[in-house]
């Protein structure tokens, strides 16, 4: 879909390039179709005088300093919709996963330890009938809602505005402040985007206003939660487990929590990551960057 007369300079490698290669190969580069694993700052827009647009395959934005890019009149483009519901069966599988000790439950049935049917093997925790509390409730975070209805779950939700009435009550949600969301619920999502203010929105305070019961998913971004704080909670049972898909320094993982089998399910920033929709995040990227090049407006540009 590439049009014969754009020259395309491609990073075949599975690494994000070095920055200052980045900045060598974006020199006369009018588009860039990039990753979170890339950090587009200042710096690098310096240095690519004729870019036009950024065109990331995430809905998320973090890596891309937008205030910069607009300054310099390049627009940056995201992949919303085309992520939404896959996304929200990864934070149910790690939801469901956690609740119901999936992991620890496939170590044990290869373990060779599994030797009669067990009463009290592996017990865990009911979803159905439960309260969930959604922190972000924008595309991902109804969709996570949406799933709800399934499990005939109360739903709560937070976010800076609230939600029309009609998606309230499609979804049967209720507003709720966030102390009161973290107070009641028995499975707390996050699903807000990384910006200054969401960065430990989930801290110390927040973890211990969390039931003891309580399972916390992250299938958003890690510096939403404060990993140490977690790692505190977990280990000391402020709270009962979490689901986490990303951390707050990829692809490093915090000791405490690789270290926690019981309670913890970790997987390696993948929400996203099915045949379908990560080829489609790819079109839409590609998309993005050709309508800008070609003097269109790109389809879902940030913000
Ligand atoms: C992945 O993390 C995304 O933002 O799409």
């Amino acid at each position: 879909m590439i049009p014969k007369d754009i020259e395309v300079d491609l990073n075949r490698s599975s690494e994000a390039l070095p920055k200052a290669d980045l900045m060598t190969r974006l020199t006369g580069a009018q588009g860039l179709i990039c990753q979170i694993t890339d950090t587009i700052d200042d710096e690098v827009l310096a240095a690519a005088p004729g870019l036009k647009v950024i065109s990331n395959i995430a809905v998320g934005y973090n890596n891309i300093d937008v205030g910069a890019a607009r300054r310099r009149n390049i627009v940056v483009t995201n992949t919303p919709d085309v992520l939404t519901e896959t996304t929200a069966d990864f934070a149910w599988a790690l939801l469901m996963a956690a609740a119901r000790r999936v992991v620890e439950a496939d170590e044990y049935a290869r373990s060779g330890r599994w030797t009669r049917w067990q009463w009290d093997l592996l017990w865990g925790l009911d979803v159905h009938g439960k309260t969930l509390g959604v922190l972000g409730f924008g595309r991902i975070g109804r969709a996570v809602a949406r799933r709800a209805l399934g499990f005939n779950m109360r739903v709560l939700y937070h976010d800076t505005v609230r939600a029309e009435g009609a998606a309230e009550r499609e979804l049967r949600a209720t507003y709720a402040s966030k102390e009161t969301l973290l107070r009641e619920s028995d499975f707390v999502t996050l699903h807000t985007l990384l910006t200054p203010e969401t960065r430990h929105l989930i801290d110390e305070a927040a973890l211990r206003l969390m039931k003891k019961s309580a399972i916390l998913v992250n299938a958003a971004r890690g510096p939403i939660v404060d990993e140490a704080a977690l790692v505190r909670a977990l280990t000391e049972k402020w709270i009962a487990g979490a689901g986490l898909d990303v951390f707050e320094e990829e692809p490093k993982i915090h000791g405490g929590l690789a270290s926690l089998k019981t309670n913890v399910v970790l997987a390696p920033h993948l929400a996203s990551a099915s045949f379908d929709t990560r080829k489609a995040m790819a079109m839409l990227a590609v998309k993005n960057c050709l309508a800008v090049l070609d003097g269109r407006p790109p389809l879902t540009p940030v913000g």
